[in-house]
């Protein structure tokens, strides 16, 4: 059954317009795509939370987590389509979290140079953030999306009663990138996020398509705009800079340490872009059950920093807020960087 509320909306990037249903019905999927035409690509968790709903697909299912996405895990996915026929005419349906839309993805860009790939994100990071965007691919050793490509897929799939199975650390992760959102993007939904508790959404099912979406769309406007990631699209690493330094030094989610990150670019932010609202974002993310003091190894955590993608020569790109729902990327001199974060203080 389709479901009755299903809203349809495309988004065109440079190389393809992407198909996003929200507030869909999983059993949509074949409508979209006969059954003998697709290869589902899910990991266990999700596969044993929702084995009914995929019953009767061909199906690959991985080890979930992190240390999976790796080449080897590609090798054994074309393994499997070699099994299953697959040809240029097949779709490879990613079904999970980021890992798994991230997998599927770059196999996807290359098997046979290049086949149809759509997703269906099934925790609320995928659903805002890791499937759109068109970024793909996997870790390599220590390093993280080394390898990988930027090509978008068909269709997002957006059935929320996926999340009904997910752990309650993952909710957690993806509100750092919602409140990450509102901070750069919109005081408004801020402001609605001020208002609220992650149980609000978790019960409330129109609330939570309505946030989803909300989210969806600032992510997808974004990289719309700068699908190459020469300018605005910069703006979604706000709170990844430092967050990233210290999400490899200690044993963190990536959504606490992004939420230190935000905490400690807001501080930033003070000294640098007149930013007034630190107390303010330090209590969402609070609400929200993410940790905003951390005690971390400050001139380590530099030293990370300094090897980091973004950085330019003698300066680094950081993303500051001028104020809530207004992200700016500033060049800061690296020595210059280096002397306010050894004074942040937690
Ligand atoms: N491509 C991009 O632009 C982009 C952006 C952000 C993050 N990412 C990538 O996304 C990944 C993180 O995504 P994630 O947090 O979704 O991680 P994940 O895919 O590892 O999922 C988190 C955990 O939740 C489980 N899970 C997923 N859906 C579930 C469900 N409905 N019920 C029960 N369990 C479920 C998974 O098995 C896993 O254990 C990272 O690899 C990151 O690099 C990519
Ligand atoms: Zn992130």
């Amino acid at each position: 059954m389709i479901s009755g509320s299903m809203q349809t909306k495309s988004y065109r990037f440079s190389s393809a317009t992407v198909n996003y249903y929200f507030d869909a019905d999983f059993s949509r999927l074949e409508k979209l795509i006969g059954k003998e035409q697709a290869v589902l690509i899910t990991d266990e968790h999700v596969f044993q939370a929702h084995k009914k709903k995929l019953k009767g697909w061909n199906c690959i299912t991985l080890k979930p987590g992190e240390e999976y996405k790796i080449q080897a895990t590609v090798d054994s996915i074309i393994e499997q389509l070699i099994e299953f026929k697959a040809d240029r005419s097949t779709w490879l349906i990613g079904i999970g979290g980021g890992v798994i839309t991230d997998l599927t993805g770059y196999v996807a860009a290359i098997y046979m140079r290049g086949i149809k790939c759509g997703f269906v994100p099934t925790t609320v990071l995928a659903m805002v953030d890791a499937s759109i965007g068109g970024k793909n691919g996997i870790d390599v050793g220590i390093y993280k999306n080394l390898v990988g490509t930027i090509r978008q897929p068909q269709f997002l799939l957006y059935d929320y009663s996926f999340l009904k199975s997910l752990p309650k650390q993952e909710w957690v992760n993806g509100f750092a990138e919602i409140i990450k959102h509102s901070c750069i993007k919109d005081l408004r939904l801020f402001k609605e996020l001020e208002q609220h508790k992650p149980a609000y959404y978790q019960k409330d099912k129109p609330a939570l398509a309505k946030l989803i979406r909300r989210n969806a769309e600032i992510k997808s406007t974004v990289v719309q705009g700068d699908e190459f990631e020469k300018g605005e699209r910069r703006l979604l690493n706000f709170g990844h800079t430092l967050g990233h330094a210290i999400e490899n030094m200690y044993e963190l989610s990536h959504g606490q340490a992004i939420s230190i990150g935000m905490t400690d670019a807001c501080k930033i932010s003070e000294q640098l872009a007149g930013f007034k609202d630190t107390d303010r974002v330090i209590k969402v993310l609070d609400q929200y059950g993410l940790p905003t003091l951390a005690n971390y190894d400050k001139q380590k955590a530099f030293e990370v920093l300094k090897m980091d993608k973004k950085r330019e020569k003698k300066a680094m790109n950081y993303v500051l807020l001028e104020k809530i729902g207004k992200g700016v990327v500033q060049s800061v001199p690296m020595d210059e960087l280096e002397q306010i974060i050894m004074k942040l203080t937690s």
